[in-house]
C-alpha cells in the first residue's frame, strides 16, 4: 500500500513546483473555494495513478494545487464517501498522498444534521471532536508504522490553536459559529427520528456521513486537523413535517458559503 501512496505522490510533485503546506478536502460549505486557488494545476481523479473516482452527484472530482492566501495549498473537489461504496482505505487514500506530498495540516468541510437543539439550519460548526460510528476503521490491518503508531492517541484530534484562530476570525466578522461533537456514521439514509435522538443521548451535536476516516488517518500520520460543518437541517425541525432531503442539504450549504469561506481562507493565511 505504502508503494501506492509514494507512487501517486511522485506523479503529483512531478506536477508541480513546490510542497503544499495544507491540505483542504472541499465538502459541503466550501464548493466554491477551489475557485480562489491562485495558479492552480488542476489534475482529474481520473487522471491520478491509483486514485479512486468520485461518483456522487453534486461533488467533481479534481485536486487543486496552487496559492491560498499566503501558503501552498492542494485541494480536493470531490472526497470519496463509505456510502458510494468505497472501502475505508479508497476513502483516505488521498489524505495518505497529501503526506508523500509533504502536507503537514488537513482542512476539512462537510454538510451535517444538527442534534443540538441550540442549533439552527444554516449554523456553522466549528468541529471540537468526534465519535467514529462506520463499521469499518480506516487503520484495521497492518500497521504502517513509517506513518503512525498502531493505537494512536485520539484526546486531541481537532487542533486547539487552530480552532482559537478561527473562532477570532468568526468574531472579527461577525459569523456566528457553534463548536460540537461530529458523529459520522455511514449513510446514505439520513437519520430516523430514534437514530437522531440515540446520537444526542451519545453526547454528538452532528451528524455526517463523512470527516471521520479522513481525520483519523491525518491524525495518525501527525498532521494538524482543523474541521467545520455547516448544519444543513436540524433533527428536531420546527414543523415536524419537514422533511430532509439532499438537494436541501445543498441549497443550505450553498447560501452560507460565503461566511465559512472566509473564515478557512483567513485562517489559511493566520496558520
Ligand atoms: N444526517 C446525516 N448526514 C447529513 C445530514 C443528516 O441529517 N444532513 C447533512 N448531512
Amino acid at each position: 500500500m505504502i508503494e501506492k501512496f509514494k507512487e501517486t505522490a511522485k506523479f503529483l510533485s512531478n506536477k508541480i513546483d513546490f510542497t503544499p503546506e495544507v491540505g483542504i478536502i472541499l465538502g459541503s460549505g466550501l464548493g466554491g473555494l477551489g475557485t480562489k486557488v491562485k495558479n492552480a494545476t488542476i489534475i482529474a481523479y481520473e487522471d491520478i495513478p491509483n486514485f479512486p473516482v468520485s461518483t456522487v452527484e453534486g461533488h467533481s472530482g479534481k485536486l487543486i494545487f496552487g496559492q491560498l492566501g499566503n501558503k501552498k495549498v492542494v485541494a480536493m473537489q470531490g472526497r470519496f464517501h463509505y456510502y458510494e461504496g468505497y472501502g475505508m482505505k479508497e476513502v483516505t487514500f488521498p489524505v495518505r498522498v497529501m503526506h508523500f506530498l509533504g502536507v503537514k495540516n488537513l482542512i476539512v468541510s462537510n454538510a451535517a444534521g444538527g442534534l443540538n437543539p441550540h442549533f439552527k439550519q444554516g449554523d456553522l460548526m466549528i468541529i471540537n471532536d468526534h465519535i467514529n460510528h462506520f463499521p469499518e476503521h480506516p487503520l484495521r490491518g497492518k500497521n504502517l508504522k513509517e506513518l503512525g503508531v498502531r493505537f494512536p492517541d485520539m484526546s486531541k484530534v481537532y487542533n486547539t490553536e487552530l480552532i482559537k484562530i478561527a473562532e477570532e476570525i468568526a468574531t472579527e466578522n461577525n459569523i456566528g459559529v457553534q463548536k460540537g461533537i461530529y458523529i459520522g456514521s455511514p449513510g446514505p439514509t439520513l437519520e430516523t427520528k430514534a437514530e437522531y435522538r440515540m446520537f444526542r443521548t451519545w453526547g454528538a451535536d452532528a451528524t455526517g456521513m463523512s470527516t471521520v476516516p479522513e481525520v483519523i488517518v491525518a491524525h495518525h500520520q501527525g498532521m494538524k486537523v482543523f474541521g467545520m460543518s455547516v448544519i444543513t437541517n436540524v433533527s428536531e425541525p420546527a414543523d415536524p413535517n419537514i422533511e430532509t432531503t439532499h438537494e436541501k442539504v445543498q441549497d443550505v450549504a450553498g447560501v452560507v458559503e460565503p461566511q465559512m469561506t472566509k473564515i478557512i481562507t483567513e485562517l489559511i493565511n493566520r496558520m
